[in-house]
This record gives C-alpha cells, sequence and structure tokens, in this order.
C-alpha cells in the first residue's frame, strides 16, 4: 500500500470516527493502572445505574484480550449482528447498548492474539463502524495500564468528557494507579475523579466495618491529584453469586451495598456534567 494511500484510510476513518462518535453527547472512559481493581464491574454497572435514570447509555468494551463486560451483563451467549449501515450493538439489561470485541467470536473462549497495532486498529474499527445509537451517554472500560488501547481511544474521541480512575486501598495499587491519573491528565482528558472500589466490608450479622484489602488511599490520591473521591464501592460477595448466576449485580441485588454505592457514582457523575 502507497503511503499517500494509507494516510487516506486512516483520514477516512477518523472522520467516521468523529462522525458516529457526535451521536453521544459524554463519552468517558473507566481506567485503572492496576488490573483486577473492578473497572469493568464500575462500567458495566454504571451504565446500568445511569439506564435506570432514563439516559441512553453504550457501553463499548476496549479490552481486547480480557473481555468482562458481556459477562457482567449476563450476556454472553448474544453476538453482534450487522446491516448495511454498521455493527449493531447488542441490546442488553434496561436498554444499553454494547459493544465488544468478544461478542463477534465464534465462541466468547476463543483467545484474541494480537499485537498493539491490530488492537488499536480494532477499537478505531468499532468505533468508526459500529451503528452508535443517538444516545446520552458512552462508557468505555479500558484493560489494565495506560498501553494501546487507552492511548487509542483518548487519540480518536476528541471529546472525551471525562475519565474515572478505580482503585482499590492498598500502597501498590496507589503507586500504579498514579500512572493512570498522570496519563489522563497528560492526555489532557478531563480528570472526573476517584473511586475506591473493594474499600471496606460490612458484615451484614453485626454491621461491623471491616478493611479487608487495607488502609483506604482513595481520599490521599484525590486530594494529591486535585480531585474528588467519587465513590467507596464495599466488597460485597453478593456480586460473585450474580456472576454464577448470569445476572448483572445491580438489577439482580438493588439493594446490596455495592449497587447503593454506585447509585451514588452515577449521581455524582451526573452532578459533575450536569446532562
Ligand atoms: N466491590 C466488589 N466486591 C466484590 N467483588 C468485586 C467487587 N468489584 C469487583 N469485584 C469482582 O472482582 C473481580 C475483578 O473485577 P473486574 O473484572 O471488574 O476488575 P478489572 O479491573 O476490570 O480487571 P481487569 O484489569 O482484569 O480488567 C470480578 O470477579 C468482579 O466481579
Ligand atoms: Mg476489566
Amino acid at each position: 500500500m502507497s503511503q499517500a494511500r494509507g494516510f487516506r484510510i486512516l483520514s477516512d476513518l477518523t472522520n467516521q470516527i468523529r462522525d458516529r462518535m457526535s451521536r453521544i453527547k459524554y463519552k468517558i472512559m473507566v481506567i485503572s493502572g492496576k488490573g483486577g481493581v473492578g473497572k469493568s464491574f464500575v462500567s458495566a454497572m454504571l451504565s446500568l445505574a445511569l439506564a435506570e435514570k432514563g439516559y441512553r447509555v453504550s457501553i463499548m468494551d476496549a479490552d481486547i484480550h480480557g473481555s468482562s463486560i458481556p459477562t457482567m451483563l449476563g450476556l454472553t451467549n448474544m453476538r453482534h449482528y450487522a446491516d448495511e449501515e454498521g455493527i449493531l450493538p447488542v441490546e442488553g439489561p434496561l436498554g444499553v447498548s454494547i459493544v465488544a470485541m468478544n461478542l463477534m467470536l465464534d465462541s466468547p473462549d476463543l483467545p484474541i492474539v494480537w499485537r498493539g497495532p491490530l488492537k488499536s486498529k480494532a477499537i478505531m474499527e468499532l468505533l468508526a463502524k459500529v451503528k452508535w445509537p443517538q444516545g446520552d451517554f458512552l462508557v468505555i472500560d479500558l484493560p489494565p495500564g495506560t498501553g494501546d488501547e487507552a492511548i487509542t481511544i483518548v487519540q480518536s474521541i476528541k471529546d472525551l468528557k471525562g475519565a474515572i480512575v478505580v482503585t482499590a486501598p492498598n500502597i501498590l495499587s496507589e503507586v500504579i494507579v498514579s500512572k493512570a491519573i498522570n496519563f489522563v491528565v497528560k492526555s489532557n482528558v478531563p480528570l472526573l475523579g476517584i473511586v475506591e472500589n473493594m474499600s471496606y466490608f460490612k458484615c451484614p450479622c453485626n454491621n461491623q466495618v471491616y478493611y479487608l484489602l487495607g488502609r483506604s488511599t482513595g481520599e490521599e490520591l484525590a486530594s494529591k491529584y486535585g480531585t474528588r473521591l467519587l465513590a467507596r464501592i464495599p466488597l460485597d460477595p453478593l456480586i460473585g453469586e450474580a456472576l454464577e448466576k448470569n445476572l448483572p449485580y445491580l438489577i439482580a441485588y438493588p439493594e446490596g451495598e455495592a449497587s447503593k454505592a454506585i447509585r451514588s457514582l452515577a449521581e455524582e457523575i451526573l452532578r459533575i456534567l450536569q446532562p
């Protein structure tokens, strides 16, 4: 392929992304330098909490290798289809539109063996070729770290309204999460704030609070970076139960401690963005 043709294809893709993304008002990404802190859980449940309030929400699973949004939303058996206008999102609970590369595979347990440039291209293709519905919110769930996927998202969506950084209470995650915060700030994406997940465990037997993962650091991180602690989400064993039953936790356990925290996170996001 000639260099000129290569540039033309890239510029077409960029224009398509701008065009399709203009259908959605508030595009926010969920990021953390660390794996396993609950980014996908927060992304999926926040989408549902916003949809509960009547907003039109889409969610994009940008974790190509470790896709978990379909699982969090109980949709692993669904598949994407396409028509002449593009790839159709899968309709999930409460009308949330889901887009995940994993829902294009013959079987969800097949690995996607792609290196960086292919992953970046795939994310750009999804942004450009999905028939994104007109909407209020697009929540983007990123894989851990500040690698290809995160870079592609911040470079491809020029009007990202913000980033939510997820952390968990311990020193190791504090250091790594700081990297994610610095990435957001350097990318000129507004930092909406920090979510501390797995913050504590409130025992249903006696309402006693236990800090199972250690000292809470969300407050300190927030003040260090001049941002806010958006929410502290407790550990809730019912999250695992919901996953086992293939049900979205927020819907299966609306009164769960973490459901309450997620709803207050949604309120906080709405208060900041004022859609
Ligand atoms: N508050 C919580 N209480 C109990 N379990 C939780 C909580 N938050 C998340 N989990 C569980 O912890 C596991 C990791 O969460 P999740 O997949 O959302 O993390 P992640 O940061 O997206 O991970 P990865 O970096 O691999 O993408 C999941 O099984 C999830 O259900
Ligand atoms: Mg994840």
